[in-house]
C-alpha cells in the first residue's frame, strides 16, 4: 500500500504474498455472478487480508448499464463518434467514469470499437462507425475520459467480431493487412496512445482460433507489438480450454452463470474453465506454468495499482446501489446529443424554427415521440442496455416545453392510425415525425427498415408499427415537415425527397427530447457528422453470403480493405448520404491549403471561413489517396478537426498527419512501410467533396510495429 512505489513493484510485493488459492482467486468470477451482484455485470470478490478491493466489472458504452439504477444514458457509441469532437468525447467518458466510481463500478467494459463493416451489425449502436481511424481517435478520447478516473477502461471486442449472426461461433478468415490496417487499429490506438486497462476477447474464432485463446492476437500483437501491460478479460462466455487460453494471453475469465465444473456450454456460449480445480490440474499436468499464472495475476494487480484502485476505494453496497448519481450529468447528456445529432437534409434552411408572431402549430407524430417509444430508443439492446433508465425527456415532453417558451402549440398523434397522424400533419403548421429501429446486441438487422423495439431490462423485441409508410403519409400532407430517426445503424429512406428536414440524433439517451428541441428551435446546431455511409437500398449494402454472414461457418472478408466508403469509390456507387457528411445550421468555404512535411509528419493547413450568418462548427476531413503501386483504397481518412467559428469569422487551422498517415502494412516486410512516391490529399466537408486537393512527396521509410 505505499504508494510512492511504481504499480509494478507494488504489484510485486502483492503477488510474492499470495498463496495459490489467492491467485487463482483472481482469475474467475466470484459468487454471486453476474446481475446478482448490485445490478452489474460481474465481479471479483476483494481480499480484505492483502488489501485487494473488489474488482467490479460493469457495462458499458453509453452509461453505467446492467441492472444500475441511478445512472445517465448518455448517447450511444455511434452518436459518440459522430461528434467528431475529441473534446466531447473525453468530457462523455469522465462523465460516464464518474458514475461508475461512485456507483462503486472500477472496470467500465467499455468502449466498443468494432468495425461498422455491414450495416446490417446489429451492435454498431455501440461501436464507433466503419472508418479506422475515426473509430481510434473516439476510442482514445473516450478512453482517457473514462480512465480521469481510478476506474479502468476496456477496449472491445477484440477482434473481428463485425456480426451478432453466428457471433459465439463464427470464424472470421481475414488477410493480415486487412486486420491490421481496418479491423485493428482501434485497439492499437487504445493501447499505445491511451493506455487502456484491459482488453476484452471476443465470443468469434478469428483465422480458425476462438478469440480468447488466439496467441497471435493476444499475445503477438497486443504486447509484444503494441506494448500492451493490463489484463485480458474474456467476453462472458467467450473460453473453451484453460490451459490454451491462459498460454495465448488470456488473464482472466468472466461468464454470466455459475456452472458447475467440469464445464457446462449454456447454449451457445462456452463453458467455465477458469475455476480454480481446472487451473489446479494445468498446473499438475504441466500444462500451464507457475511463472505464466503468477503473470497472469501480476497483470491484473499491476493494472489495479496503475489506475489508482487500490488507493481510491469504492464500496458496493445497498447505499451505493440506491443512490441516484445522475443529475449533475444531465447537462453533459444534453449537449452531447445535440452535438451528435447528424442533420441530413434542411430544405430551404426550414430549421431552425424562427419565432412566428402567434404562435405555430406544431403536430409531433409517432410512438417513438412519445414516453414509452422514447424509453425504448434511449439506447439499443443487450448488455449496454440500463435496464432501470433514468428519467427519459420523450421528444414530446422535450418539444412541448420549448413551444411553450416559443409561443407555439403542440398536438400529439401516436401514429396507430395513419389518418389521424395524416389529418394532425395536414392541419398543423409544421409536422415532427419522430421514427425508430430497435437494433440490439444478440441478432442482426433483418433488413435496412424501421423495426422499434420494445425493451424489457435488457432484452427487446420488435414491434409492428409500419413507420416507413407512416414517415410517407406525413410527408405527402404536409412539405413543412421535420422526420427524426432513433436510429444505431444506417437506414433506407423512400420518402426522402418529400421530407422538409431529416434529423439522425441516433440512440441519444436520457436527455434526447430536450436536446431535439435544442436542435429544432436553434439553441443548439446539430453538429454531427455521419460515421458511417447510408445505403440508397439493400442491393447497395448487400454481401455474397461467403463474406457475411457466412457459409458453413466461415465468414472470408475477401472485401478485403474496402470497407465502407472505401468500397463506395472502388465500385463508384453513389449512396444516399456519404461517411462524413452533415448538414448544420451555417455554411462554410474552405481556402488556402498548405501542405508542409515536416520531419517524418505532414502539416496539412487551410483556412476555414464562415460564410453564414450564425456561429457553427466546421469539420474539415483530410482524406489521403495512395500511390497506386501500394494497391490501398482510393481515399483514406486520415485527419479532420472541428472548428466552431463565428458568423463570417475565419481561421487558419493546421492538421498534423502522421508517418501512419501515408503507411500501409507490409506482410512480406512485417511492418509498416510508407512506399515512396507521391500521396495526394483531399480536403472537405465530407467523404466524397473536396474543395480543396494537394500532394506530397514521400520516401521509403519503414515504421515500427
Ligand atoms: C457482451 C459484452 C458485455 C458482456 C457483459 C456480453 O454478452 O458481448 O459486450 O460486456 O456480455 O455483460
Amino acid at each position: 500500500m505505499d504508494k510512492s512505489k511504481s504499480p509494478e513493484k507494488r504489484a510485486d510485493a502483492l503477488v510474492a504474498a499470495m498463496s495459490l488459492d489467492q491467485k487463482l482467486h483472481m482469475l474467475t468470477f466470484s459468487d454471486p455472478p453476474w446481475f446478482l451482484y448490485y445490478g452489474t455485470a460481474g465481479h471479483i470478490t476483494g481480499i480484505d487480508e492483502l488489501c485487494i478491493p473488489d474488482l467490479v466489472l460493469s457495462d458499458a458504452g453509453s452509461g453505467v448499464a446492467g441492472l444500475q439504477y441511478g445512472t445517465t444514458t448518455f448517447p450511444s457509441g455511434v452518436a459518440q463518434a459522430s461528434t467528431w469532437d475529441p473534446q466531447l468525447q473525453r468530457t462523455i467518458g469522465r462523465t460516464i467514469g464518474a458514475e461508475a466510481h461512485a456507483k462503486g463500478i472500477n472496470v467500465m467494459l467499455a468502449p466498443g470499437m468494432n468495425i461498422a463493416r455491414t450495416p446490417y451489425n446489429g451492435r454498431n449502436f455501440e461501436y464507433f462507425g466503419e472508418d479506422p481511424y475515426l473509430a481510434s481517435q473516439t476510442a482514445v478520447s473516450v478512453i482517457k475520459g473514462i480512465q480521469d478516473n481510478p476506474v479502468i477502461a476496456d477496449a472491445k471486442h477484440y477482434a473481428l467480431n463485425n456480426q451478432e449472426i453466428d457471433r459465439m461461433t463464427v470464424d472470421v478468415r481475414a488477410k493480415e493487412r486487412v486486420m491490421r490496417e481496418i479491423y485493428l487499429p482501434a485497439f492499437e490506438a487504445s493501447v499505445k496512445k491511451a493506455d487502456v486497462g484491459s482488453v476484452m476477447c471476443s465470443y468469434n474464432k478469428v483465422g480458425g482460433k476462438y478469440a480468447c485463446e488466439n496467441p497471435t492476437l493476444l499475445t503477438d500483437y497486443l504486447r509484444d507489438d503494441w506494448g500492451f501491460d493490463g489484463f485480458v478479460v474474456s467476453d462472458w462466455g467467450a473460453v473453451h480450454s484453460t490451459a490454451p487460453s491462459a498460454n495465448a494471453g488470456l488473464d482472466l475469465e468472466m461468464h454470466a452463470f455459475a456452472m458447475p465444473t467440469p464445464a457446462t456450454p449454456v447454449t451457445g456460449t462456452g463453458g467455465r474453465f477458469f475455476d480454480a480445480p481446472q487451473l489446479k490440474a494445468a498446473l499438475a499436468d504441466g500444462s500451464l506454468s507457475r511463472a505464466r499464472l503468477d503473470e497472469m495475476v501480476h497483470n491484473i494487480v499491476r493494472t489495479m495499482f496503475r489506475h489508482g484502485l487500490f488507493d481510491h476505494r469504492t464500496d458496493q453496497n445497498a447505499a451505493t446501489y440506491t443512490s441516484d448519481v445522475s443529475t449533475p450529468h444531465q447537462a453533459v447528456a444534453r449537449r452531447a446529443a445535440a452535438a451528435a445529432t447528424v442533420m441530413l437534409k434542411n430544405r430551404d434552411g426550414l430549421l431552425p424554427l424562427p419565432k412566428v408572431a402567434g404562435g405555430r402549430t406544431i403536430a409531433v407524430i409517432g410512438w417513438a415521440a412519445g414516453p414509452i417509444g422514447a424509453m425504448n430508443s434511449v439506447s439499443g439492446g443487450g448488455s449496454s442496455r440500463t435496464g432501470l433508465p433514468g428519467r427519459v425527456v420523450s421528444p414530446l415532453e422535450g418539444i412541448t416545453a420549448q413551444a411553450l417558451e416559443n409561443g407555439d402549440r403542440v398536438v400529439y398523434v401516436d401514429g396507430s392510425s395513419q389518418a389521424d397522424a395524416v389529418a394532425a400533419a395536414a392541419a398543423a403548421d409544421l409536422a415532427v415525425v419522430v421514427a425508430n429501429d430497435g437494433s440490439s446486441e444478440g441478432a442482426d438487422r433483418p433488413d435496412l427498415g424501421l423495426h422499434p423495439g420494445i425493451c424489457v431490462t435488457i432484452f427487446c423485441q420488435n414491434l409492428p408499427i409500419d413507420q416507413t409508410d407512416l414517415i410517407a403519409a406525413v410527408t405527402q400532407a404536409n412539405p413543412d415537415n421535420v422526420v427524426v430517426l432513433d436510429i444505431g445503424a444506417p437506414v433506407k429512406m423512400p420518402w426522402l425527397d418529400r421530407a422538409g428536414a431529416v434529423l439522425v440524433p441516433w440512440y441519444a439517451g436520457l436527455q434526447h427530447g430536450n436536446a431535439l428541441a435544442d436542435v429544432l428551435y436553434g439553441k443548439a446546431e446539430p453538429g454531427g457528422r455521419l460515421p458511417q455511409t447510408f445505403p440508397v437500398d439493400e442491393a447497395q449494402a448487400s454481401f455474397p453470403a461467403a463474406q457475411y454472414p457466412g457459409v458453413g461457418g466461415v465468414a472470408k472478408y475477401s472485401d478485403g480493405l474496402l470497407v465502407g466508403y472505401r468500397a463506395y469509390d472502388a465500385h463508384q456507387r453513389t449512396p444516399l448520404f456519404p461517411f462524413g457528411f452533415g448538414l448544420g445550421y451555417t455554411t462554410f468555404d474552405y481556402r488556402g491549403l498548405k501542405v508542409r512535411p515536416r520531419g517524418r509528419t505532414v502539416k496539412v493547413s487551410l483556412v476555414v471561413r464562415n460564410t453564414g450568418s450564425r456561429a457553427g462548427a466546421a469539420v474539415p476531413q483530410v482524406y489521403v489517396g495512395f500511390p497506386k503501386k501500394t494497391g490501398e483504397p482510393k481515399r483514406q481518412l486520415k485527419g479532420f478537426r472541428k472548428v466552431r467559428l463565428d458568423a463570417g469569422e475565419s481561421r487558419r487551422i493546421t492538421i498534423r498527419l502522421s508517418p501512419r498517415a501515408f503507411a500501409h502494412w507490409s506482410t512480406k516486410r512485417d511492418s509498416w512501410v510508407i512506399e515512396e512516391g507521391r500521396y495526394k490529399l483531399f480536403v472537405g466537408p465530407d467523404s466524397r467533396t473536396f474543395p480543396l486537393k494537394g500532394a506530397v512527396r514521400l520516401p521509403r521509410t519503414l515504421l515500427a510495429k
